[in-house]
């Protein structure tokens, strides 16, 4: 399809680094064929992973879902590519690990673990939209 390239902000949340899977998503975001153009591990603050999730402020999985994020490193990346934004969210898979499509990270490599907030390995942003805003939040240097 014609398109520009566009980016996105990946994320291994820190279940997936603690895991061991770092190498695994980003293997499969180069063996698709995108392009890694930043990339830095760090734990994040509280008020960066607030602005991250500004959508989800006042849902009742919330803070859990802070507390889960600043719990550990993440893997933050830029993802560039033709369609990434919408191609990430379908090696992503479903938000629910227990439902994902197999096939899918979060399908293949996710399940539940009883807790009160969802640990499923990645993010990726959501539209043209929240991508340039989340890549402005973790990459503020990146032209
Ligand atoms: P959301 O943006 O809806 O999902 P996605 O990561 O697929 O874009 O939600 C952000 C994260 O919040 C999600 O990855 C896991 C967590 N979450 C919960 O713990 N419980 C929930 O009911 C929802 C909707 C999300
Ligand atoms: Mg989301």
């Amino acid at each position: 399809m014609t398109s520009a390239p566009e980016r996105t902000l990946v994320l291994v949340k820190p279940d997936g680094v603690r895991r061991g899977l770092v190498g695994e998503v980003l293997r499969r975001v180069e063996a698709k064929g995108y392009v890694l153009v930043a990339l830095e591990m760090r734990t994040a603050d509280r008020d960066l992973l607030g602005a991250h999730y500004t959508e989800h402020a006042g849902k009742p999985f919330f803070e859990p879902l802070v507390d889960f994020m600043a719990s550990g490193p993440v893997v933050a990346a830029v993802v560039e590519g033709h369609r990434v934004i919408e191609g990430f969210r379908s090696l992503a898979g479903a938000t629910d690990p227990t439902t994902a499509a197999p096939g899918t990270l979060r399908g293949d490599l996710g399940r539940d673990w009883g807790e009160r907030v969802v640990q499923n390995l990645v993010h990726g942003s959501d539209s043209p939209e929240s991508a340039s805003r989340e890549i402005g939040l973790w990459f503020p240097g990146l032209s």
